[in-house]
This record gives C-alpha cells, structure tokens and sequence, in this order.
C-alpha cells in the first residue's frame, strides 16, 4: 500500500505496520514514511508559527564565494552566496533583467538562457555551475551592443517582431533564446518526441508540430503560440539563425 491517504490512523496500528515492513526488509517504504512524517511535522511548525530559532541549528550557514561568469562576451566578476540561481545573479547582481522570473520552478521557461548555445532553465543553474561556459542572454543575442533597426537584430528576435509573435512580452526572451537553442538542434538534427513518432528520424522537416514540441518548454500566458510558430517556422526554414 503506496498512496499516503491508506495510512493507518491509529498510531498503535502505525508502529505494528513499522515493524512488519521492517521485518519484511521494506525499509524503502519504511524510509518514505519517516520523509512524510518528519515533512508533514515541519509543514506543521510552519503553518502554527513555531520560531524561526527552533529550526536555526538546520539551517546552512551563507557561504559567499568570487565567481568569474561570462555573459554576453564579457567576464564579469561577482562574489555571490554559492546557493545563488543564475538566473537572480543576471538579474539581481548584473542588472541584465531580459531573462524573466516566471515560475521560478522550471516549469515556464520565462528564464531561458543559453549556456555554450544549449537552452538552459537559469532560475534552475547554479551561478557557480556555469563558471568557465559561455553565457548568452537575450540581451547579447543583437548583431550589434545598441540595435537601433531590425536590421541589427538577431534573425529570432526579428521573426519575432515581423510575426508579432508575442503580447505582454514576458514570455518573450525566453521563447527567443529557446528558440535560437531549438532550430540549431535541429540543424544539427537532434531529435524531438514527434520524429520518432512521424518516423521522420532522418533530419526531419521543422514542421510546426516539429516546433510546438521543441518550443514546449516555454509558455505564453498570452496564448501567442499561433505567432510564436510562425516566427520559429520563418527562421528554421529560412536558414536565417
Ligand atoms: S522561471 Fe525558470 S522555468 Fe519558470
Ligand atoms: S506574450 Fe505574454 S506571456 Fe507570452
């Protein structure tokens, strides 16, 4: 019995239980019952306001290191709590605000970066993992530091201006630099879920399912998807990127 709502009541039941799986050599149930027993005590003291000093002994100590990061061409020297997300030392540290906080739980893909060209969630990186890799934000991603026309823009984020593949736009620096990561994938043809399942594993077609699985990761709240497509799709096929 696996779902946490067959748990047994009555403590007395609860500790026969205890013994009976570990006689019967089930620690791994045994263990997953001690986790929800010692989560569902802190998510108690939480939710009744016990003192932050009854837990202080747990907590870890801040540890502020030097980090050298890359980013958009330049080194850039920080010294951050080692605990710090890349995607707070971009915004918070290096006022480089493109790169969105959506979820914060890399469920949204509002803070899409790319570290050595591949797409990477930055509210999911540690700061001091992407040390000696090179960073590019939406903000490096222009043909020159102050794009004055479309002209000076990257291929991406022009289709996206042309295709008006946005709304409230904060969604957007993620969609473009997922979207940068995702039709060089495909050019160098790495698969996605749908050409396994179109059979098309031989460099497949970006064709617009191609591009909604790829681009997957990143949500719109706005709903620009329609838009978004068209924009990826005009790249991609153009060969513009
Ligand atoms: S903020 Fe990183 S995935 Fe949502
Ligand atoms: S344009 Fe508003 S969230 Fe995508």
């Amino acid at each position: 019995m696996t779902d946490a709502s067959f748990e047994p009541n009555d403590p007395a039941e609860f500790a026969q239980e205890e013994r009976d799986l570990e006689r019967h050599g089930l620690h791994l149930e045994l263990n997953r019952r001690t986790f929800l027993q010692t989560a569902g005590t802190f998510a108690a003291s939480m939710a009744l306001g016990v003192s932050e000093t009854a837990h202080a002994k747990d907590v870890t100590p801040t540890v502020v290191r030097s980090v050298t990061l890359s980013v958009n061409g330049s080194p850039r020297q920080l010294s951050l709590d080692t605990r710090t997300s890349l995607l707070d030392a971009l915004r918070e540290h290096l006022d480089l605000t493109g790169s969105k906080k959506g979820c914060d739980h890399g469920q949204c893909g509002a803070c899409t970066v790319l570290v050595n060209g591949r797409r990477v969630n930055s509210c999911l990186t540690l700061a001091f993992a992407a040390e000696g890799s090179e960073i590019t934000t939406i903000e490096g991603l222009a043909k020159t530091a102050d794009p004055r026309d479309i002209a000076d823009l990257h291929p991406v984020q022009a289709a996206f201006l042309e295709h008006d593949g946005y709304q409230c736009g904060y969604c957007t620096p993620g969609q473009i630099c997922s979207a940068v990561a995702a039709i060089e994938e495909h050019k160098r043809g790495a698969l996605s879920i749908v050409s396994l399942h179109t059979g098309k594993s031989n460099h497949p077609e970006m064709t617009d399912d191609e591009i909604r699985e790829r681009m997957s990761g990143n949500i719109c709240r706005c709903g620009a998807y329609p838009n978004i497509v068209s924009a990826v799709r005009a790249v991609a096929k153009g060969g513009m990127a």
